[in-house]
């Protein structure tokens, strides 16, 4: 057993192409989660191969949350999902607690991590702030349960924001300590896909911060419950400066609210952020913003509307996540079964 990080990391090509992402039910998904994660997951699903989406309840409650409201929040992103396009006939769609593999793994993987990989991850310093002591020790071990839900479908790429890509590293190095220490070649290593024009999107009251779920301000995101009204409202009060849009996205590099606006723009456009700033050369934010507002309208509010629509029928979202659970439990089970006889479990019944 070594307490270095492996280098050697096991060559994909080892293993049929699958895709693996998760997103936490808590509260509100926002355009950030839309543009960085949902409307990427869409896409995957017509790429040829199995794509295996997850709502990661079990993350969620390393913050405290009301259990009701947990309920409704995961079957919101439920619907957000299949919203935004993911077809649960094509992809598989379930949330985690169903699928007791996770908690399994993620336990036989906590043993793997080492605590001074955990101390780097800067999403549990964010999350846990000056008062870490008082922190859940579920968010501290969150990664390792991150890295389970990865590994136990040996996932090879993992669909994600840019916030994501030092877990989906860690993920990595806990895979090739497991294949190391145990002298094996069983864990791929699975790559962060960290792609599009908006892979970090920020609030809209401040560059400098991502756009969250969990900002005090409702106005520094936008939900997608949002309907068009607050939609539109939202980005015409976007804190940007008064300088027209530059000629090249050079021009943007000390203006992040501006670069935050042109990448949503080109990201809810399929475009990319040089060509729409091509077209808006010279002009304002009087004139930008509307321009942004109408597509974001055009693009969210059918999303937030067909979210209403598919909440009217929570037994039917139950169904699809329960169906969902089973096809990942199927895939899920063999390979916790494998892992647990390579570490030298008796498994007799
Ligand atoms: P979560 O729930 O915070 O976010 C879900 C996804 O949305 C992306 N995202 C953003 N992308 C661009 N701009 C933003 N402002 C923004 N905010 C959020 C995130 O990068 C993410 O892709 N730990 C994960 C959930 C998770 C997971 C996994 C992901 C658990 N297990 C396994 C992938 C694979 C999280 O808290 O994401």
């Amino acid at each position: 057993m070594t307490d270095t990080t492996p280098t050697s990391a096991l060559p994909n090509a080892n293993f049929t192409r699958r895709v693996f992402s998760g997103i936490q039910p808590s509260g509100n998904l926002t355009l950030g989660n839309y543009l960085g994660a949902l409307k990427r997951f869409a896409q995957k699903q017509d790429e040829g191969i199995e794509t295996i989406y997850c709502l990661v309840d079990m993350h969620a409650i390393t913050v405290w949350q009301d259990p009701e409201k947990l309920r409704r929040a995961t079957r919101e992103a439920a619907a957000a999902f299949i919203a935004s396009g993911v077809d649960p006939s094509k992809s598989i769609l379930f949330n985690q607690s169903q699928v007791g593999a996770h908690a399994e793994l993620g336990w036989l993987l906590n043993c793997v991590a080492r605590l001074g990989w955990m101390n780097r991850m800067t999403q549990f310093k964010d999350k846990a702030g000056k008062n870490a002591e008082k922190a859940s020790l579920g968010l501290y071990a969150y990664p390792a349960l991150m890295a389970a839900d990865i590994l136990l479908y040996h996932t090879t790429e993992v669909p994600v924001g840019d916030d994501q890509k030092q877990h989906v590293e860690l993920t990595r190095d806990i895979a090739a300590k497991f294949n190391h220490d145990y002298g094996v070649e069983f864990f791929p290593a699975p790559e962060p896909v960290i792609e599009g024009a908006a892979t970090r999107v920020m609030s809209l009251r401040d560059g400098s911060k991502k756009m969250s779920k969990s900002d005090p301000s409702d106005a520094s995101r936008i939900n997608l419950t949002d309907d068009a009204d607050t939609i539109a409202k939202k980005i015409r009060k976007a804190t940007t400066d008064a300088e027209p849009l530059p000629e090249t996205i050079d021009g943007l590099k000390d203006r992040a609210e501006a670069k935050n606006l042109v990448n949503i723009y080109a990201a809810l456009s399929d475009r990319t952020a040089a060509d729409v700033v091509a077209e808006y050369a010279g002009q304002g934010f009087g004139t930008f913003k509307p321009a942004l507002a109408d597509l974001a309208v055009a693009q969210l509010a059918p999303i937030s509307g067909e979210m209403n629509r598919l909440m009217q029928d929570p037994a039917e979202i139950d169904r699809i996540l329960g169906k969902g659970a089973a096809q990942a439990d199927a895939i899920a089970r063999p390979i916790l079964e494998k892992t647990y006889e390579i570490m030298g479990m008796v498994r007799s019944r």
